[in-house]
């Protein structure tokens, strides 16, 4: 058997296009465009990257796409009053402050500095603790995509054996409440579960999200179970480089009954799910009913 590919690039595409449309009613019907902050402190290389490739689709969303890009020796007290402005700006509907931050910043003291109405990461403890209460909140964007491409995949979740490995703030735990959330039984695995593989194995859902290169076998996997991998990894290839999720690709594919690959498996979901998550927060701002499909 092999499994069939979750394509998730195409789905994310989907995804904007339907953002984008929503958009352009806002600003037809109400004369309003959602905009999106993005926070960058230092010069990483990979965020980056990351954060011209979340300005071009800001845009090419029909939103209004905000850059602040900071010196690395920014103080604590600088970047608290960026938040502050951006919290009271009204055209400013979503914030993204880019992590990691340099380390002499506390990273919490400044995501939970955010108006947890525009935390469009999910990241505010406020929205941590909504999500965790079922109560309407932002969800983390990358968790948010996996959810969306299970329900695409599998319709209702309702009763199934998910386990996710690892643990983060940012995918794991969020992941776990929103499998939860759906009526799967849950099951949060990490790098010192005992017997992994065999708890792997119990999995009708299995999301790794731990950032070990290829670390979930085939033989962890139940035949005919949803693989989601959300690991994304540079590894030496010669004298070249590859990318490469959590699970390994080629033995799992043998085995599952759908995976998600990587590349363009649950990466191009991350953005689109920013985006729609600002479009929510947009509409929730202004007392509009928010667009069906794009939140948990
Ligand atoms: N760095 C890597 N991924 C993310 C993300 O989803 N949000 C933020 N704020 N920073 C990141």
């Amino acid at each position: 058997m092999t499994a069939t590919i979750i394509d998730g690039k195409a789905f994310a595409a989907m995804v904007r296009a339907q953002v984008a449309e929503h958009v352009a009613r806002l600003k037809a019907e109400h004369g309003l465009t959602p905009g999106l902050a993005v926070v960058l402190v230092g010069e990483d290389p990979a965020s980056e990257v990351y954060v011209r490739s979340k300005g071009k689709q800001t845009v090419e969303a029909g939103m209004a796409s905000f850059e602040h890009k900071l010196p690395a020796d920014t103080s604590e007290q600088e970047l608290l009053s960026l938040v502050e402005k951006l919290n009271a700006d009204p055209e400013v509907h979503g914030i993204l402050v880019q992590l990691p931050l340099p380390s002499h910043l506390n990273s919490d003291l400044i995501i939970n500095a955010i108006d947890p109405a525009k935390d469009v990461d999910g990241f505010h403890i406020s929205n941590v603790g909504l999500l965790g209460t079922g109560q309407k909140s932002m969800v983390p964007c990358t968790p948010l995509g996996c959810l969306m491409l299970l329900r695409d995949h599998l319709g209702s979740l309702s009763g199934l054996n998910a386990v996710v490995v690892g643990r983060s703030n940012i995918v794991g735990k969020p992941m776990a409440q929103l499998l939860l959330g759906d009526s799967c039984t849950v099951t949060i695995a990490h790098s010192r579960t005992k017997d992994l593989p065999e708890v792997c194995r119990r999995a009708d859902i299995l999301v790794a999200a731990v950032g070990r290169p290829e670390m979930v076998k085939g033989d962890w996997v139940k035949p005919g179970a949803t693989v989601i991998d959300v690991g994304i990894n540079r590894i030496a290839l010669g004298d070249k480089t590859k990318l490469v999720g959590d699970v390994d690709f080629a033995s799992a594919v043998t085995v599952a009954g759908a995976i998600t690959p990587v590349p363009g498996g649950v990466g191009p979901m991350t953005i689109a799910c920013l985006l729609a998550n600002t479009l929510t927060a947009c509409c929730r701002a202004n007392g509009l009913p928010e667009p069906t499909g794009l939140t948990a």
